[in-house]
């Protein structure tokens, strides 16, 4: 298992070239199964995620080419060998569980594990079901395993989500482009990753409106073409190292950050005495000498302040002349970063969704441990600015949505060492 080696080394200085974006690839990758022609997506993460995803494609019967290291992908469904998705391969990732409404569009039928660890309980997929119900399909759960057919097709139908998941939106815009008649989402989810997956499927010829505000409407077609896609880069990338340079001070360009989708992320920074600056090529991320002033975050749907930054943000505010409340309200479990961040001598109270930050003249290196994605990228951040070297051991959790982490970090002269325990 790798470890992270990082020793707190000042300022960051140069430029970040922001990758494809994660939550993108995986809806756009399953998007192929819509159509019996190649779909090709370029600036491609280079994920452990998005390499999951394409092997469990190609168990479907997808023809994958992505030779290791390399950015294009190129996806054929031209013919299915099963409709089925098992709990061995949805368990490893929740995004798998989107193969499901594809494969029931196109073969009437399809039989796929519930994701990992979520019975429908934490975390559920209830709102997909919904939708695809509201459909016409007959929807069963039996042994873990949603079995859901449509014999005579699906129907277009009026999907009104009582809250905007980010997921049953994209799940139910890929599966209603295949439908008879039209299929309205209201209260959507808006996030950018939404609009880049309804440009590549309206070039694949859906008839998708609305994508990124809350009212998304989409006109079934009888079928879809091929259709070669760059994918959007990803924002939570960028905030993240966004984050990392507000932390250590420093001048470092984001190269082809998506600036609008950050905009809660900017605003934030701006109050904390970080200069972001929207360039041409990018987002210049400038601190100066001094402590950041505490800021406040409430995360919300998009164009709220991601739940993905909140764990970078809070490093960030560990160090802060004062005393910041974070509050997260997107997921309820979401500060398993904070005993990690204590260990490093940050100063945190969790009352329920609420987490007081009083930031601390300086953080000091500490052994911490990666718990999820998010949280053990915000341990990265800390160890940054922490005096000596923190090890950051299970970064197995950060390969799975951060490409090559640890060689942009040291383009701008941090000093972040991989070893292999
Ligand atoms: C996506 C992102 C994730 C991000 C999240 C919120 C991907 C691969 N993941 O996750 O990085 O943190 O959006 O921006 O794109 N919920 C239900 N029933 C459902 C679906 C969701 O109750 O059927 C709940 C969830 O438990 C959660 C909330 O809704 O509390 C938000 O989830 P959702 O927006 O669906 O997030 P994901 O699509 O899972």
């Amino acid at each position: 298992m790798d470890k992270l080696v990082i020793t707190g080394n000042g300022p960051l200085k140069g430029e970040i070239l922001i990758s494809g974006a994660k939550n993108s690839a995986l809806k756009l990758m399953v998007a192929c199964l819509l159509t019996d022609e190649p779909l090709v997506l370029s600036r491609m993460p280079n994920l452990a995620d998005t390499r999951f995803l394409s092997e469990l494609l190609a168990s479907l019967g997808v023809e994958v080419y992505w030779p290791r290291g390399e950015n294009t992908c190129h996806l054929n469904a031209a013919t299915l060998k099963t409709t089925i998705a098992p709990y061995e391969q949805v368990r490893k990732m929740r995004a798998s569980f989107n193969v499901l409404g594809p494969l029931l569009a196109r073969e009437g039928h399809a039989t796929v594990s519930l994701p990992g660890g979520c019975a429908i309980g934490a975390r559920p997929v209830d709102l997909h079901l919904q939708a695809f119900e509201a459909m016409g399909a007959d929807i069963v759960i039996e042994e873990g395993y949603v079995k859901a057919a449509a014999i005579r097709g699906l129907k277009g139908a009026e999907i009104e989500f009582p809250f905007p998941s980010v997921g049953a939106t994209e799940h139910t815009m890929l599966t209603a482009t295949l439908a008879k008649g039209v299929t309205t989402i209201k209260n959507a989810a808006c996030e950018p990753e939404i609009e880049d997956l309804a440009d590549c499927l309206n070039a694949m010829g859906a008839k998708i409106s609305g994508a990124g505000t809350s009212t998304i409407e989409i006109e079934g077609v009888s079928k879809l073409n091929g259709h070669k896609h760059l994918v959007m880069a990803d924002r939570i990338e960028a905030g993240t190292y966004a984050m990392a340079v507000a932390a250590t001070g420093g001048d470092v360009l984001l190269r082809d950050a998506p600036v609008e989708g950050l905009s809660a992320m900017i605003e934030s920074l701006e109050k904390a005495g970080v200069s972001a600056m929207p360039e041409e090529s990018g987002l210049r991320i400038q601190r100066a000498e001094g402590r950041l002033k505490p800021v406040d975050i409430n995360t919300a749907p998009h164009p709220g302040f991601p739940t993905d930054l909140q764990a970078q943000f809070m490093a960030l505010m560990t160090t802060a002349d004062g005393e910041s409340t974070i509050r997260e309200n997107i997921f309820e479990n979401r500060f398993m970063h904070v005993p990690e961040l204590s260990r490093l001598g940050a100063k945190i109270q969790v009352k329920g969704n609420e987490a007081i930050v009083t930031g601390v003249d300086e953080l000091k290196a500490a052994p911490v441990m990666a718990t999820d994605l998010r949280a053990s990228v915000s341990l990265v951040i800390a160890g940054l600015v922490a005096t000596g070297t923190t090890t950051v051991s299970r970064v197995y959790h950060l390969d799975r949505g951060f490409e090559r982490l640890e060689e942009k970090l040291e383009a701008c002269g941090g000093k972040v060492i991989r070893e292999t325990e």
